[in-house]
């Protein structure tokens, strides 16, 4: 056995006397405050698949640098929207999150819960293999540096579905809660997911796709658009390690509240961006009626704010005009300095360049 011997992971709930304890109250009402904040900001945004692509490119981004998948903005966007452009394996991986979280969501609208099979699909298209759940021993967890094995999950594979299912019950139903806060929950079902560690690989993001699933099916956000992967990146360490102690000393409180911390500075952060997305569309708004009067619509500026690079066929989709059309109102734009046109292969594409630097930051 030695290193194999699998960790005994509890199936829900844990002790509730261990996730309620006063300081988690107190931290999970201010985590729920910049939340509800958030969400009320998202809804002054008029059109939300804007808000959505802005936001989950991003995501899917940060999220696959955890795993050090690094791809550059520029080719991730040249890879949305040139057909010709060569894509690399590590931008197919983050457009491959993207589509990812979008089949979760969609799901999650239309059946209004998630089921195992739904995981099992959500992380089949993250990673494009289709094993499925661990079936073979030897999944082991090890500290990046030293090597060392830092947690070993369950190994076998009826446990392993014996623990999905008894997560899946308390992902979806509240009445099992016991009225404890649902983010305390979010804490918690993202630990158990993470130990469980269903699949060979991509359980990080895969376990990051449901936490905003389980935002969305409480209603605490609307669209998927509240993310933690950039908190962890930068508190990588401090994640695996609270991650850790809930298993080796059952320390739920400092994981809790780690997990807190990052849903309110991100909810924070999140709200300040969408401000910021608002008020660039507002003044583009403004700017382009009084500077380009003859093509400006309200319709054709939204289209340049649904992804930073904008082309011909889009315009030609979504406004209904003629190519030649499309084409001039895209240069008219670039004229006045709000596009700037770029050669990918045999195609143009337009950056809209303010967007395409506050989404960067
Ligand atoms: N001690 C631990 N206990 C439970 N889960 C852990 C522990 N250490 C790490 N993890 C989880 O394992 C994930 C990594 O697993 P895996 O490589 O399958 O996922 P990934 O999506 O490919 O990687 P990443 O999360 O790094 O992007 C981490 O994101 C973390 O959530
Ligand atoms: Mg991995």
């Amino acid at each position: 056995m030695g290193q194999f011997a699998p960790h005994s992971l509890s199936p829900l709930p844990p002790d509730q006397s261990k996730i309620e304890t006063v300081k988690i109250l107190k931290k999970a009402a201010k985590a729920s405050f910049a939340i509800a904040e958030l969400k009320g900001i998202a809804e002054t945004i008029p059109s939300q698949q804007m808000l959505l692509n802005a936001i989950i490119l991003k995501e899917a981004k940060d999220s696959s640098e955890v795993e050090n998948i690094i791809t550059s903005t520029d080719e991730l966007y040249e890879a949305l929207s040139a057909k010709e452009h060569k894509i690399s394996p590590e931008t197919k991986e983050v457009v491959n999150y993207r589509q990812a979280i979008m089949l979760g969501f969609q799901l999650l609208q239309k059946q209004g819960f998630i089921r195992v099979n739904d995981i099992i699909n959500i992380q089949n298209k993250l990673i494009n293999n289709d094993a499925g759940i661990r079936s073979t021993p030897g999944t082991v967890l090890k500290n990046d540096k030293t090597g060392e094995v830092v947690y070993t999950p369950p190994q076998d594979k009826l446990e392993i579905e014996h623990l999905l299912s008894n997560f899946i019950q308390y992902f979806n139903n509240e009445e099992l809660r016991d009225d404890t806060p649902a983010l305390i929950w979010l804490a918690v079902l993202h630990f158990q997911f993470e130990s469980i560690h269903p699949f060979y690989d991509g359980n990080g993001r895969t376990g990051r796709i449901l936490n905003i699933l389980f935002l969305i099916s409480n209603n605490l956000i609307k669209i998927p658009i509240l993310y933690l992967s950039s908190y962890i990146i930068k508190n990588k360490s401090s994640y695996y390690k609270h991650l850790n102690q809930v298993n080796e000393t059952n320390d739920w409180e400092n994981w809790i509240l780690f997990m807190l911390d990052a849903i309110e500075q991100t909810a924070i952060a999140t709200k300040d961006q969408i401000n910021s997305i608002r008020l660039l569309l507002e003044k583009t708004i403004e700017y382009v009626k009084l500077n380009a009067p003859k093509i400006y619509t309200r319709e054709l500026v939204e289209l340049i704010f649904e992804q930073p690079y904008s082309k011909i066929d889009f315009v030609v989709e979504r406004i209904g005009v003629e190519r030649k059309a499309a084409s001039r109102y895209l240069r008219e734009l670039e004229e006045i300095g709000v596009l700037k046109s770029k050669k990918v292969g045999r195609e143009k594409i337009y950056i809209n360049l303010e967007l395409f630097a506050l989404l960067k930051q």
